[in-house]
């Protein structure tokens, strides 16, 4: 498969999305083909499974079905959005992917990773991304900054309690010693100008990478 697969991951209020969009116009400028998008979402069908799991009414979902629709989500973004860029030598940036249901869903749900893994595996049909990068932020910090953006929109994740974040957070540094290969941390608790140097530098070495 041609074309690049980068990930963005961290828990909430790590400046991830920010990150992205500045990142994406960045290496436009440099003439890099680049399609930008998130998870869950990124196109109609995954947008409507996005606002079915994140409804703050949904308070009956059981942790299995959530694990479920994050991975259909998954996978019709794939074939509609992921695949078909890639196929065409773009760089795609993805705000999430397997590693926040990882975390998310197989770790801090204890829904075991290895469980959730399997699950995705069926989803992504061997599409991993070539390069994972993990905003690293305390998730009291991140929560504290997410909750004084009052344009951002609270859905039924971020209401979730502290330890479920914490253990989200502990989910993601056993996920990153798992695919050490591909991860790479990036310190999120500078400020946007540093994060988004950390990050740019780490992109382009992979890109030269070849
Ligand atoms: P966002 O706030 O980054 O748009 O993501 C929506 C929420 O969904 C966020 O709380 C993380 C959560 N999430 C999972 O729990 N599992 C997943 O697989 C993905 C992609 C997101």
């Amino acid at each position: 498969m041609a074309g690049n697969f980068i990930t963005f991951e961290g828990p909430e209020g790590a400046g991830k999305t920010t990150v992205l969009g500045i990142l994406q116009e960045e290496l436009s400028k440099k003439g890099y083909d680049v399609v930008s998008t998130r998870e869950p979402g990124g196109i109609d069908i995954s947008e409507q499974i996005r606002s079915v799991i994140l409804d703050k009414n949904n308070t009956k979902m059981d942790g299995r079905t959530e694990a479920l629709l994050y991975a259909a989500s998954r996978r019709q973004h794939l074939v509609e959005k992921v695949l078909p860029a890639l196929e065409e030598d773009k760089i795609v940036l993805c705000d999430r992917f397997v590693d926040s249901s990882l975390a998310y869903q197989g770790y801090a749900r204890g829904l075991g990773i290895d469980e959730v893994l399997s699950i995705n595996e069926f989803a992504i049909n061997g599409l991993m991304p070539s390069l994972t990068l993990f905003f690293d932020i305390q998730p009291e910090k991140g929560l504290t900054r997410i909750r004084k953006n009052d344009e951002r929109e609270v859905n039924r994740l971020d209401l979730e309690t502290l330890s479920f974040h914490q253990k989200v957070y502990e989910g993601y540094l056993t996920v990153a010693n798992r695919f050490k290969g591909r991860f790479h941390i990036v310190n999120a608790e500078n400020s946007l100008e540093t994060v988004t140097k950390e990050a740019f530098e780490i992109i382009e070495k992979h890109l030269n990478k070849g």
